[in-house]
């Protein structure tokens, strides 16, 4: 600014001064009713709607994509490329510098002007920002595999259910998650064919007279037992 300039800048701005009033307590006053009134139609939107929450984790569930919220996605792509023992710098150093240097950001740039024509590097820096936050939500979201299985069925739901319900994963995994005592159940339908991974749950000894495995039926039903082998033929 040259010193004319600045003059009516100095005028203007005491001019303004005295006509406005002070932060505290009007503004600080009108922030808060804006911020209570916002928070009134989200307790409204929660009364009304209710929160739904996403299925109970299920460790049998191999179709699951874990994913955070959209609005964490950017932060979720930008954590691959922080090696597991650097994680931390990506989840704690950079994110609190950001806070920072926006906190900062008032002292830091002490220019006069507000317009955005004549602030070109806070509005191309702002620019970046949030165009580089957009970039990594979309390659987050591109690099989001479709859930890999198709849907069970009614009858395999139910088998998935039984699955669980009777603890067979204290003894068995599926792909890997799980006991270990007996082998993983992901390609049983491949070493078994249905009836004898039937029989094997009904009764081991019947298909290996030195089976560990406890018999299932009782407790299980015979449809039961046939539901279980429907689920574990989907495994692959
Ligand atoms: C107490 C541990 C234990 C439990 C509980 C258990 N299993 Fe097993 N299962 C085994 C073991 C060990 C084997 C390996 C052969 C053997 O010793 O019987 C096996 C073998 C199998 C096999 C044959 C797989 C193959 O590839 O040879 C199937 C199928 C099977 N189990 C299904 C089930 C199902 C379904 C349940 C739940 C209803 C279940 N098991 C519960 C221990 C268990």
């Amino acid at each position: 600014m040259n010193p004319e300039q600045k003059e009516k800048y100095l005028k203007r701005y005491a001019e303004l001064k005295k006509k406005g009033k002070a932060f505290y307590p009007y503004s600080i006053f009108k922030d808060v009713a804006a911020s209570a009134l916002v928070l009134l139609i989200l307790l409204l939107f929660i009364v009304a709607f209710g929160v739904p929450l996403e299925a109970k984790a299920d460790p049998t569930n191999t179709t699951f994509v874990p994913r955070p919220e959209w609005y964490f996605m950017f932060l979720f792509e930008a954590l691959k490329y922080f090696p597991g023992e650097l994680e931390w710098v990506g989840v704690v150093v950079v994110p609190s510098i950001t806070l920072l240097a926006l906190f900062f950001f008032p002292f830091l740039d002490r220019h006069p002007f507000r317009h955005p024509s004549r602030r070109p590097i806070s509005i191309v820096l702002a620019s970046l920002v949030v165009l580089f936050t957009v970039f990594l939500t979309y390659i987050a979201f591109e690099g989001t595999p479709a859930a890999t299985a198709e849907k069970l069925s009614p009858v395999e739901e139910s088998g998935r259910r039984l699955y669980q319900a009777q603890n067979c994963a204290v003894c068995h995994s599926i792909k890997g998650t799980g006991g270990k005592t007996g082998p993983d159940l992901a390609g049983a339908g491949d070493r078994m064919n249905s009836a004898n991974i039937h029989q094997y749950i009904e009764n081991p000894k019947a298909v290996n007279p030195n089976a560990t495995m406890p018999a299932f039926l009782p407790p299980l039903a015979h449809e039961e037992v046939e539901q279980i082998t429907r689920y574990l033929l989907t495994l692959k």
